[in-house]
């Protein structure tokens, strides 16, 4: 075991040992590192006051991703290059980022520009960035003073401006520096009360976790991958969980793998890393990817942490009921495969033993012509939690609905699909009709609940409202010259 957790901070080497498995990378940078420049606004990975950028080896390069340092816990870190806005000046040569900053009036109070200095960083080291994703890069990092225009117009200046940095010119440095810092021994932090641990292979971490769910002495273990979901847990709730295990050392969790009839995507995958394999599969599904967090939150939290999660309102289990998923789980040396549907049981219970975990997501590849939709309804377009979600497999072959199937989040206790409903569509034409007796049978069948977020009545409405959606997407839209509904 290693008793350190190691990183390069900016461009040094360090190991720090003997801290509080829970304590957060931002409490850290602020507190020990008395790096103070980056901020924190709300402690739960709303307002992106708190972004850092990490860089870790990918393929031969460094990969820049901005997180938030208010949900990451430092063990977290291990093998990376943490990144502040303090890393990005040198002596008093603004960082181009910065000085655009600077110059398009981007900034007013200044309590938020730390984070919108690192958000925007991250995106000028990603080899795809495009104007066209400057909000969605954004959409974590909220201001209360400017308005955003001047932040956009900085963002602009930063494109037109192609200078490498520092952070360019001793990135190969960097790469050997952080190769170096990857070993194949289990991570154990521990301030003597607690521990985080961090193993380095599938087996380990099985075994560690029969082990702990056997030991009745032990507390109950905690299994993390992008801790966006627990790490508010450890924030607003101040749990105190020991002993944390991270899955984000496993390298053969973090891959994605294509089959004839199926991708599988692992434990350790983020939404950032899954987008484009998804949306290779799925075309339409991008938009609503995109609306899941903020960059931030899709550059830690993983697609199988959202299932695991059993939230009601969780975007990704609707999703892939509706394109047929199916989860691999481990216990030990046992294995099973779980279709999506049969592993939520009912409110916050899940299929799933003590010490048992998920490997990974399959999720099979459409049949010629079908499609996958999906839309979330909520009150802001941005990092806001769904008052309904709906997704729809649909494969029509203009005559008639060969295969229907619907699901929904924030309608019920888990995230579920209108059986019924799907069998009374299944084999029949796809009519005006047919769409009002759906909606019908879905208002019978579909029983949503009523709370902050929306009432039962609004629920329904929209469900039905939806299904409508899907019937002028798929047969009137060509007729009607519709607008592309995924802009809307
Ligand atoms: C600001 C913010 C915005 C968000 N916006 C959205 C949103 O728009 N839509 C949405 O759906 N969610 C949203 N979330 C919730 C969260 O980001 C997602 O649920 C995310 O996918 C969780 O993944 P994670 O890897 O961070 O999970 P973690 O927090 O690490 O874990 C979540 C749960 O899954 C369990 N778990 C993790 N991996 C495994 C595994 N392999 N096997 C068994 N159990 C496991 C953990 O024990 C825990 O119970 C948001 C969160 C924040 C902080
Ligand atoms: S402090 Fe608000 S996102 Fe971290
Ligand atoms: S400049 Fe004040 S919050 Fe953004």
């Amino acid at each position: 075991m290693r008793h350190a957790v190691r990183f390069m901070l900016g461009d040094e080497v360090i190991s720090v040992a003997g801290v509080s498995p829970a304590l957060s990378v931002l409490d850290w940078l602020r507190g020990a590192a008395r790096l103070t420049g980056t901020k924190e606004g709300c402690n739960e990975g709303d307002c992106g006051a708190c972004t850092v950028v990490l860089a870790r080896p990918c393929m031969g390069r460094l990969d820049y991703r901005a997180v938030n340092a208010c949900t990451l816990l430092l063990g977290m870190v291990d093998g990376a290059q943490v990144l502040t806005v303090e890393h990005l000046s040198e002596g008093t040569r603004l960082h181009k980022v910065q000085q655009a900053m600077v110059d398009a009036h981007g900034s007013q109070c200044g309590f938020c520009t730390p984070g919108f200095v690192m958000s925007l960083f991250a995106r000028a080291k990603q080899p795809s960035a495009t104007r066209a994703d400057v909000a969605e890069t954004l959409a974590g990092n909220l201001c209360r003073c400017t308005g955003y225009a001047p932040i956009m117009r900085a963002a602009a200046m930063i494109d037109d401006n192609e200078a490498p940095d520092v952070w360019d010119a001793r990135s190969n440095q960097t790469l050997t520096q952080l190769e170096a810092l990857q070993d194949a021994t289990t991570l154990c932090l521990s301030d003597g009360s607690a521990s985080f641990i961090a193993p380095t292979s599938e087996d380990e971490l099985a075994h560690f976790l029969v082990q702990h769910a056997a030991d009745k002495g032990a507390g109950r273990p905690t299994l993390i991958a992008g801790n966006t979901d627990v790490g508010l847990w450890i924030n607003k709730k101040l749990m105190r969980l020991d002993p944390i295990f991270w899955l984000g050392r496993i390298e053969g969790l973090k891959r994605i793998v294509e089959n004839a009839d199926n991708i599988e995507i692992g434990a350790g995958v983020t939404y950032s890393k899954a987008t484009t394999a998804l949306v290779d599969l799925f075309p339409e599904i991008g938009g609503f990817i995109a609306r899941i967090g903020g960059a931030q939150v899709r550059n830690s939290g993983t697609i199988v942490g959202n299932v695991a999660n059993g939230s009601p309102i969780g975007d990704m289990s609707p999703l892939l009921l509706a394109a047929g998923a199916r989860l691999a789980l481990r216990r030990g040396t046992q294995r099973r495969l779980l279709p999506l549907e049969a592993f939520f049981l009912s409110y916050g219970v899940q299929d799933r033993a003590a010490g048992e975990f998920i490997t990974q997501v399959s999720v099979p590849k459409p049949k010629a012509g079908a499609v996958l939709k999906a839309w979330k309804i909520s009150k802001r377009a941005d990092q806001d939690i769904s008052s309904l979600m709906m997704a729809v497999y649909f494969d029509f072959d203009g005559t008639r609905i060969n295969e229907i199937r619907l699901a929904f989040g924030g309608m019920a206790g888990v995230p579920c699909r209108a059986l019924a409903s799907e069998a009374l569509l299944r084999g029949g034409p796809w009519t005006r009709a047919t769409l009002a007796a759906a909606q019908a049978h879905l208002r019978h069948e579909l029983q949503p609940i009523s709370d902050m977020r929306a009432s039962a009545a609004y629920r329904l409405d929209v469900a039905c409202n939806l299904l409508e959606r899907l019937f002028i997407e798929t047969v009137e839209r060509a007729q009607t010259r519709l607008p592309d509904a995924s802009l809307l």
